[in-house]
């Protein structure tokens, strides 16, 4: 077994499978901010991705991908039903968003959850070498630093969760809590996107755990644990780069031209999730067409929603009812060739995303509660002309840093109409003021910008940044 310096553990692998010209099946790196995140310094170190590769069944045997090597943890289907779709995502996902749904509570997803965090631990404590770093990503994984530590207590281990961490009222709500806390206290620095996440996490593991904690460490044995906000971004020079190029704003033109060439266009792309609040927006933009506030023929809305987790049920019931309200509102308010909004549930490539930031004349972000929404800082990037009104929740952990942005919040729906109207009206000057401020705090708070803090917090001596050189 090849072993190595620097290993990433997350749910999911950063590859693709596609069908190559001659039908065989190739894998890709797959775009996303995670992989071009650490890819410099993955390339150089050598290291190795341990995740599943998607499916069910045996691990397939995989290519290094760009150099990377990339290890697969294989699920059975009852672990994907019972540990991604149940404990993952129908008990952890809600209780961490405010509880917006109903969380899920069985034992035997507890079991399920237990078992492919410790097939994850050993995954990794077979491919990492002695005295290597270990990133562990997100809420999937949270018992993985503690089953680590046992195995290999060797090893610099680093815990990041990208989603919200919840206020000790809902979190205790959780049967399996103390076992939760304790599986991050395994690690040696646990990363939120927020301060008031890390907040959150000393007061439950005083309450819960009975441990002395401050907001920036917490005594566990005889080790300390550091915690601390840092909140993840996108890589913004590509996203600017792409959204700059010649075929891309002829994309964004023609886009234009095939919505009708109408005055304003308002954009939301987002993972069909309840906690967008794909619904509360749709409320209001149907409200502001029917009192004619907004009219179908001079301002249009492109929503994206790609499907999600579709196997759980809260996430069918929402599709449904997301499409019955497009198909009513669509119904009343549109006419033949000009629907009031324009539904697309289909995954685009980087160009096609850029192109539709770039015809977006108001990008409306109104998730109900979100780790940060990387969509937000897309946008962003993508305004390479400093144009563009950016509607933002106050709920999403991009609102502490876009702080220009048009902030709104999305559970009051008058609130909300009037933000939109509010961005849809907004003075020219004052709006080029705003995306330029952004714009220049993304360009110095990027990708790499997050990786580099994250990790050189967690190797202290900074030997792996050291190692790695100064252009990762
Ligand atoms: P989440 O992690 O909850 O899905 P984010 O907004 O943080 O939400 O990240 C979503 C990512 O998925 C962004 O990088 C965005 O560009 C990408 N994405 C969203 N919709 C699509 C789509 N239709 N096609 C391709 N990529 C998409
Ligand atoms: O933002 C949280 C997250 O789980 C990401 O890690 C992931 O990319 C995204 O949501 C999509 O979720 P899934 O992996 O369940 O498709």
């Amino acid at each position: 077994m090849r072993q190595s310096s620097l290993v990433v553990v997350a749910n999911r692998l950063p590859i693709d499978d596609s069908v190559a010209p001659d039908g065989a099946c190739e894998w890709r790196r797959s775009p996303g901010g995670l992989v071009s995140a650490l890819h410099p310094l993955l390339r150089q170190a050598p290291a190795t991705w341990v995740g599943w590769a998607g499916g069910t069944g045996p691990a397939p045997a995989l290519p290094d991908i760009d150099g990377v090597r990339m290890h697969s943890v294989s699920l059975t289907s009852d672990d994907l039903r019972d540990h991604y779709e149940g404990f993952a995502n129908a008990t952890l996902w809600p209780i961490y968003h405010d509880a917006v749904e109903q969380p899920e509570h069985h034992r035997r997803w507890w079991d399920a959850y237990q078992r492919v965090n410790r097939r994850f631990a050993e995954a990794t404590a077979q491919v990492a070498e002695a005295g290597a770093v270990v990133w562990v990503q997100d809420y999937h994984l949270q018992l993985v630093p503690e089953l680590l530590r046992t195995l290999r207590p060797d090893l610099r281990i680093g815990f990041f969760l990208h989603v919200p961490f919840p206020p000790p009222e809902l979190f205790m709500q959780l049967p399996r809590r103390a076992e939760l806390l304790r599986g991050m206290l395994g690690a040696d620095l646990v990363g939120f996107q927020r301060a008031q996440a890390a907040h959150n996490f000393a007061q439950l593991v005083t309450k819960v755990l009975g441990l002395p904690a401050t907001d920036r460490r917490i005594a566990v044995d005889d080790r300390m644990v550091r915690i601390g906000a840092f909140p993840v971004s996108i890589d913004t020079t590509e996203m600017a780069a792409l959204a700059g190029q010649a075929d891309v704003v002829e994309r964004a033109r023609r886009l234009r031209r095939d919505l009708g060439g109408p005055d304003q266009v308002i954009l939301s792309v987002d993972r069909m999730d309840y906690t967008k609040g794909i619904e509360q927006r749709l409320k209001a933009y149907s409200e502001l067409l029917a009192h004619g506030h907004v009219k179908v023929r001079d301002t249009v809305l492109v929503q994206v929603a790609v499907p999600s987790r579709e196997r759980v049920g809260q996430y069918q019931i929402l599709r449904d009812r997301v499409e019955r309200e497009v198909g009513r509102i669509n119904g009343e308010f549109g006419r033949v060739g000009e629907p009031a909004i324009h539904y697309l549930t289909q995954p685009f490539d980087r160009a096609e995303l850029a192109a539709l930031y770039r015809v977006a004349d108001v990008m409306a972000v109104t998730p109900l509660r979100d780790g940060m929404n990387l969509v937000a800082k897309e946008y962003v990037a993508a305004r390479v002309d400093d144009t563009g009104a950016l509607l933002l929740s106050e709920f999403a952990g991009s609102a502490a840093e876009l702080q220009q942005a048009y902030l709104v919040n999305p559970h009051d729906l008058e609130g909300l109409k009037q933000a939109l109207l509010a961005a849809l009206r907004a003075d020219p000057i004052d709006v080029r003021t705003r995306m330029r401020a952004m714009r220049e705090y993304l360009h110095q708070h990027d990708i790499r910008a997050w990786a580099r803090s994250y990790l050189s917090a967690l190797d202290q001596s900074d030997s792996l940044l050291t190692r790695l050189g100064s252009d990762s």
